[in-house]
This record gives structure tokens, sequence and C-alpha cells, in this order.
């Protein structure tokens, strides 16, 4: 059973179409067939006429008609005489019989002149059907052409008919994972609006879930702030009390358990904030100027770790967007890049405008990371097949969001090169335009 619409259609319309081409040609064939011999016929007729009025009287072929009919006349005189043919077809009435001369089929006029002589007007019954057949065939030729194009033409329409469904296959096709708007209804053919309507209502209420679940995670996020805050503040309170070195540890162990919470509520939160915002109050923003203070506020742990954090190119470039989200995505990058170096490494940043980008790249010289994990590193909670260091696997989420509500783009790339490892990171903004 054919499951293709468009399928079921063409081969349906086809077989009409060449049922009724064959039907139609059938009928045309015989009928002109039939009105063929009937127009040899009339020939036979009127070549009669003259011969009845012919002052020379001579059997013989008659010229002026068409050589390949060949059509004959038979003087037969006023008396059954000469051949056994000629005799049978002096027994004949007058007018128009079927006979046999030579042996071969032939179709017959006979007539009488008013002197009593007689002759007859023959053609070969063979040549009449071939003639007749070849009349016929020619008629067909119209519809012949005629059903091809007419298929050409039905698959046409039907493939156009059926261009708006792939379209919207397509572009529900080439959507991001994560985008859910609404699909448009414009341009669509009338049947395909309730499918349509019914797609977007789904949508409409998967939107409505993913909000709430946004909601949730925020507001747990915000809720357990406060508590995890008072925690590590009594934690930090026993700091200064006299406790024997097996209670320090687990002091310790305690305090960095608490920040690392802190940690993953405030990554959590600013998740939640920015799969919230619709893009909040957009200005201009001085990206360079992003970069030097981000810098400045991880120099002191990169340098307690030996490590060389700085530029190696920087211009002056403006980009319009929310500048804590910038903020956000800057510091994400750079502290990534520090954590994953190992002491004494390096970590270079460029800020420049390119084509109307403003770009920030980061290269470290730490492991970069795995290949079959370079796809999944912006997943939330992703931290690698082997994880290593602390963190939540949140902070390239919040980065790829803050991208995209730009309208930029990222790029996460290994540094090959002899005696070089480290990730350098590439992301491109819209320079706005001053
Ligand atoms: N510069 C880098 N070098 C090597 N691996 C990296 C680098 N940046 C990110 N990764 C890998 O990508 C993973 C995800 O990074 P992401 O910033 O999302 O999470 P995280 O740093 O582990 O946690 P968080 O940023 O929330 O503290 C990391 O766990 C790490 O495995
Ligand atoms: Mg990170």
């Amino acid at each position: 059973m054919l499951t293709s619409l468009r399928g079921r259609l063409f081969i349906g319309l086809t077989a009409i179409i060449v049922l009724m081409g064959a039907v139609g040609g059938t009928f045309t064939y015989f009928w002109a067939y039939s009105e063929a011999i009937e127009m040899q016929d009339s020939v036979l007729i009127q070549i009669g006429s003259f011969a009845l009025n012919a002052s020379i009287r001579q059997s013989g072929l008659v010229n002026g008609v068409d050589a390949d009919s060949e059509v004959a006349v038979v003087e037969l005189g006023d008396a059954p005489r000469g051949s056994a043919d000629d005799r049978r077809l002096w027994g004949l009435k007058d007018g128009l019989h079927n006979d046999v001369r030579q042996g071969q089929p032939v179709r017959v006029l006979l007539r009488t002149r008013p002197d009593g002589s007689r002759f007859a007007v023959t053609q070969r019954t063979e040549i009449r059907t071939e003639i007749a057949a070849d009349m016929a065939i020619r008629t067909l030729l119209p519809i012949a052409a005629l059903v091809p194009c007419l298929l050409l033409v039905t698959g046409l329409v039907i493939a156009r008919s059926f261009r708006p469904m792939l379209r919207l296959a397509g572009n529900l096709d080439a959507r991001q994972a994560d985008d859910i708007g609404e699909l448009t209804a414009a341009g669509a053919p009338s049947e395909l609006q309730p499918f349509l309507g019914s797609i977007n209502g789904l949508l409409e209420r998967m939107r409505a879930m993913l909000e709430q679940q946004r909601r949730f995670i925020a507001d747990a996020a915000h809720e357990l702030r406060t508590p995890i805050t008072a925690l590590s503040l009594q934690a930090e309170n026993l700091d200064p009390l006299e406790v024997a070195p097996p209670m320090r540890n687990r002091l310790d162990a305690l305090k960095s358990g608490m920040r690392r919470t802190k940690h993953l509520l405030e990554q959590l939160l600013a998740l939640a904030r920015q799969d919230a915002a619709p893009a909040a109050a957009s200005e201009a923003v001085q990206l360079d100027m992003i970069a030097k203070g981000v810098v400045a506020d991880l120099l002191p742990e990169a340098s307690a770790r030996s490590i060389d954090l700085g530029f190696t190119m920087i211009e002056p470039v403006t980009v319009d967007g929310d500048p804590f989200a910038i903020v956000s995505a800057v510091r994400n990058l750079v502290e990534n890049a520090v954590k994953f170096t190992p002491d004494g490494g390096n970590v270079d940043l460029g800020v420049y405008g390119e084509d109307g980008k403003a770009v920030i790249q980061i290269e470290d010289s730490g492991p970069g990371v795995p290949p079959q994990d370079l796809g999944r590193i912006g997943e939330p909670f992703f931290r690698g097949c082997q994880p290593s260091g602390e963190g939540s696997g949140l902070g390239l989420s919040i980065v790829k969001r803050i991208v995209d509500q730009c309208g930029g783009s990222i790029l996460f790339e290994n540094i090959a090169g002899t005696g070089r490892s480290g990730l350098r990171v590439t992301v491109k903004l819209p320079a706005a335009d001053r």
C-alpha cells in the first residue's frame, strides 16, 4: 500500500490519463480508418464519373491519382470477353463490389456507358487498407504527444502543490533543538491550517511547561541561596577557633562543599535568568573594557598559580547587549581557561573587530577538550567524559545562551601545533554601529 499522498495522486492521475488516451486513441483510430476507406470509395466513384465521359477508352493505371494508390480502369467492352476475371466482372451489377483479380482481393466500381459498353475502376484491397491505416495512425499523433505532456504537467502541479508542506517540514527540521517558537502559517495552503494550528497549540503548551520549569529552578536556587549563605557564614565563624587537626580537615571539606553548592546555585540562577530574559535592556557595551575588567578580577588567582594571563591584542569594539550578561559570558570563558590551565601556563585574550563583528578570542595552554566532547561541552551539566577540576558544568550553557541572544556565534577548537595544546574559544558578536 502506497503511503505517500503525492505518489498516490500521481499514480491515480497517470492511470486516468493513460486510460483516457488509450480509449480515445482506439476510437479515433477506428473512426479515422473507416473514414479513409469511405474516402477511397468516393475517389473510385469520381474516377468512374470521369471515365464515363472520357473520349479515350483505354485500360490501365489512372494518372493524376497518387501513384501508390494503384487505381486502374478496366475496359470491359459491350459483351463479356477476355480473361476469366474480366468475364466475372462483366457479371457484376453497376456499383461498388469486393472482388478478386489475379488472385488478389480488390475493390471495384462497375459502370455502364449510355452506348452499352462497360468498364470497371479497380483498386487492390491491400493498398486501400494500407493507406487507411496510415491515415488513421496519423490522427493518433496529437493524442500520443498530448499524453506525455499531460503527465509532465500533472507531475509538476502535484510537486508544486506539495511544496509548502515540504517547506514547512524543512523549517521544522532546520530548527535549533531548543527553538519552540510558533510555526508561521503564512503561505501554507488552507488544508494545512488545522494541522499547523494543532502543532502551534502543542508548541504553546511546551513553552508554558518550560517556562514553569525554568521559574521553578530559579525560585528553588533563589530560596536555597539564603540558607547556604548563612551556613557558609557559620562555617567561616568556626575558622578562628582553635581545633584539632582532624577537625580542621573536616571543616575545610565542609567549607569547600559550601563553596561548590553556592557556585552551583549562582550558575543555576544565571542560567534560569538567561532563559527568561528576552534580551533585557540592550545597550552599547564596550567589549574591550569588559574583557579588561574580567582579566583584572581573575589576575590574583592566575598569578597565585603562576599563570600568565593577558592580552595579545586589544582594540576598542562595541556590541549591543545586556552588560551584565556579557560580563558573565566573558567571565565564564576566562575562568574556564584559567581553571583548566596547569600552573605556570598561559591564557591569552584577543579582542578586535572583524567584518562588522566584535570578536573575543581566548586561548589557553591547558589540555584542550577531547574531540568527542567538543560538540557537547555547551550542554547543561556536561563536564566531559572524564570530568576534572571543580565546576557545575553550567558555565558554557550560560555563555551559549547569552551569545545566542546577542545574535552571535561561538566556536570551540583545540589548538593544534607542535608542542602546543589548549582550547581556543572564539566568540563573534554583531558590532554595534556607532
Ligand atoms: N578551557 C578549557 N580547557 C579544557 N576543557 C574545558 C575548557 N573549558 C571548558 N572545558 C570543558 O567543558 C566542560 C564544561 O565547561 P563549563 O564551563 O560549562 O562547566 P564547568 O567549568 O565544569 O562548570 P562551571 O563553569 O559551572 O563552574 C568543563 O567541565 C571542561 O570539561
Ligand atoms: Mg566553567
